[in-house]
């Protein structure tokens, strides 16, 4: 169905290079569009090869750093002169260190706000942009003539709407329920331009982020398995429909999809 096609759009996406990010780059070029991961870390050996045969798709990789306003701007202007547009931009770089809030440092503090909240804030704000641009040379049409063009989906969590009894991360709960609070005065201000903006909120997810977890909590997998209906945790491919429902939905906007497996309808507690 065209509807859920991406056939020659852009997808950008932020912390493409493992995990989740990587799992959304797969999903858009499932779909079609070309991929550009924005990450300080390398993709692994053979992937972006991999995705680019596979689906005969346009990939690219850069090395950037998503808190940093001047490597953002250049890139994205790079990828509008490499690639013609922006169309999908997917924020998936983050990160999570877990400390008690009494003794949460200030490293912590700031680096969790810069790369988590103010990061994807600077990815949007270029790639929306860039989204108007696009508009522009359409001949700045009305929305309520055409169908919305360009989509924007930042990554939360659904530690903000039912943390873990087992982790002490209120710094990164807050720096991703500051993102959700962008969900919806973005989606109001860019529908003039037909940008839809939504949030995704993943439940637990086996990647290296909740590895790095484990190995301070080497009990939390039994424990996050407990949080979900199923009895485990995802698979970063079982959140892929999720952000291609994104991508392509052109009537949702503002919205927060949370994809947790059942974790946040139903009370529990930790064993410990
Ligand atoms: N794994 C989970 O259980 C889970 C659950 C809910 C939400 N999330 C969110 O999903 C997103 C992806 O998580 P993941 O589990 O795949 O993590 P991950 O650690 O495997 O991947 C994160 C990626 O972000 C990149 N990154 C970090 N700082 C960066 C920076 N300053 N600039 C550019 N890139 C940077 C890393 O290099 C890495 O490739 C994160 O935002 C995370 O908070 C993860």
């Amino acid at each position: 169905m065209d509807q859920l096609s991406l056939k020659g759009k852009t997808a950008v996406i932020t912390g493409g290079a493992r995990g989740l990010g990587f799992a959304f780059a797969e999903a858009l070029a499932e779909a079609g569009a070309h991929i550009v991961i924005l990450d300080i870390g390398t993709p692994k050996e053979g992937s972006l090869e991999g995705l680019a045969e596979q689906y005969a798709v346009k990939v690219k990789a850069f090395l950037v750093d998503v808190t940093s306003r001047q490597q953002v701007n250049d890139v994205v202007e790079e990828i509008e002169r490499d690639f013609g547009s922006v169309d999908v931009n997917v924020n998936a770089a983050g990160v999570v260190t877990d400390e008690p809030f009494l003794t949460t440092s200030d490293k912590n503090l700031s680096s969790t706000f810069n790369v988590n909240f103010t990061g994807s804030f600077l990815v949007a704000q270029a790639c929306a942009n860039s989204m108007v641009r696009k508009w522009q040379t359409l001949g700045s049409p009305s929305p309520s003539t055409i169908s919305p063009t360009g989509s924007i989906i930042f990554i939360s969590s659904v530690s903000t709407h039912m943390p873990t009894i087992v982790q002490q991360t209120s710094c990164y709960i807050a720096s991703k329920s500051a993102i959700r609070g962008l969900v919806k005065p973005l989606a109001m201000e860019l529908a003039q331009y037909g940008i839809r903006v939504n949030s995704l909120s993943p439940g637990s997810t086996r990647t290296d982020m909740m590895r790095q977890v484990e190995q301070t909590f080497p009990d939390l997998l039994k424990q996050f398995n407990q949080e979900s209906l199923f009895g485990r945790v995802a698979e970063p491919r079982e959140l892929k429909p999720a952000v291609l429902f994104l991508a392509t939905s052109a009537w949702t906007t503002g919205q927060d999809l949370v994809v947790d497996g059942g974790v946040s309808v139903f009370k529990h507690r930790g064993n410990y």
